[in-house]
């Protein structure tokens, strides 16, 4: 379906973002290997959340949702049911990862198939990794379809070196590793976004991380209690709204209770860089391993070009498509390094920004691992295609709101994957 951008005359306000996506998914998974009832509060409600909480039911685990609170009835490390059917995970990476990790452990066959998009992003890495483990598991050419045989053996626990950035593969071999005959160790090369380590320790699991060293004993029959957990709000769905303010000419929002965990806050970084009118408000926090959250007001700014790489990149993966965004409007250039893992999302979202954004007028040039933007230009409207990735149909309506006639935005029903309010907000 085809979404005609309308042109919005003042953006004022306060807002509360949707549940964190990552953190929603993470928060449902140990909850479904916890003993006992977890409540989950501001649980993100979403597309990619739904595979999460339809894979888990399949595998025998009771979930009540009411709004946006879930309760989930824990079955222990050891309690998932054999489905007897294929796990269907839909469009979401997270959930295909996360659960590899999991279901490899498992004394019961899976298939766990995959949407096309997702059956385009690699798999191999994580899959060598936990093969080395003991782990029974196939592929199509490095990616899903994904078949895992029963486990019949304890997993080995492994040191491993990942020699690029990946959260969910990490995440992946933690779960593994609660079911290792040993300490997994994991080693990363730039800190990627660290919910899963903050969840095992709210869990009580003692995993430990030190000069970039994830380290994790496996429980060796063991079990953890229920929790309760807070979800903050989604800093990458707030980033939208951030951005809106910032391009708009007559804009001062107010984000309320957004997640500032600071492996996850590189967009905060970067538009203080470009000169944005921005400013974080922390709230005090009793318990360490809750996620940290804050207010975050933003209003309209004059922004100048920057350079992104390394770790800050990472800190804004998913954010990255709003930083090319700003840059066309910043002055000068803008240089986005290190962020080649953006040709494996929902789409090459390296190649997708260049071709429909240089489609409306803006000045982008691909590079290998990265983008140079020239700004400021002023944009043009037409149609634009999103490759149905849900970030990129976001970003090109926000391109669409400053561009001088009409954009159409094409597959705009990919914004239900991590923010179905999107269009309403
Ligand atoms: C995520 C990790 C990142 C991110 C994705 C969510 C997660 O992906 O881009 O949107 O929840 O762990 P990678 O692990 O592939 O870097």
């Amino acid at each position: 379906m085809g979404y005609v951008v309308p042109k919005i005359r003042k953006i004022f306000g306060e807002w509360r973002p949707p549940g964190d996506k990552s953190i929603s998914h993470r928060a449902l998974m140990l909850s479904a290997l916890a003993t006992g009832e977890s409540c989950i509060r501001h649980c993100l409600r979403a597309g990619d959340i739904h595979s999460t909480l339809e894979a888990l039911r399949g595998l025998g685990v009771s979930i009540q949702v009411d709004g946006e609170t879930a309760v989930v009835r824990g079955v222990g490390l050891q309690g998932l049911k054999n489905p007897s059917h294929i796990i269907d995970v839909g469009n979401s990476g997270t959930t295909l990862r996360l659960l590899s990790g999991r279901l490899s452990a498992q004394g019961f066959s899976s298939v766990l198939p995959g949407d096309t998009s997702l059956r385009n992003r690699p798999m191999g890495p994580l899959i060598r990794v936990l093969k080395q483990m003991g782990a029974q598991i196939k592929a199509v050419n490095e990616c899903a379809p994904i078949s895992i045989r029963a486990c019949v053996h304890p997993l080995s626990a492994v040191k491993v070196e990942f020699p690029f950035p990946s959260a969910q593969f990490k995440s992946a071999l933690l779960l593994a590793g609660l079911y290792g005959d040993g300490v997994t160790e994991i080693k990363e090369m730039v800190n990627t976004r660290d919910h899963t380590e903050r969840l095992l320790k709210l869990f009580g699991v003692p995993v430990s991380r030190e000069e970039g060293r994830i380290r994790l004993e496996g429980m060796r029959g063991g079990n953890f209690p229920a929790r309760s957990i807070e979800v903050p709000g989604d800093i990458s769905a707030a980033a939208f709204m951030m951005t809106a303010a910032l391009l708009h000419s007559d804009a001062s929002i107010n984000i309320q209770a957004v997640g500032l965990n600071t492996t996850r806050t590189g967009f905060l970084d970067i538009i203080q860089m470009m000169g944005a009118q921005v400013a974080v408000d922390p709230m005090l926090q009793t318990d360490p391993w809750q996620e940290p959250r804050g207010d975050v007001s933003v209003g309209s700014s004059r922004l100048q070009g920057v350079r992104v790489s390394g770790e800050l990149t990472i800190r804004a993966i998913d954010e990255i498509p709003l930083v090319v965004l700003l840059a066309t409007q910043a002055v000068g250039q803008t240089l986005v390094s290190d962020a080649a893992v953006l040709r494996y999302k929902e789409s090459d979202r390296l190649r997708v920004l260049a071709r429909e954004l240089g489609q409306m007028g803006a000045s982008i040039q691909e590079t290998v691992d990265g983008l140079v933007i020239e700004g400021p230009t002023r944009l043009k409207g037409g149609m634009v295609r999103s490759y149905h990735d849900h970030r990129i149909a976001m970003t090109l309506v926000l391109a669409g709101m400053i561009s001088d006639g009409e954009t159409e935005v094409d597959e705009i029903d990919s914004v239900a994957i991590s923010f179905p309010g999107f269009l309403e907000a």
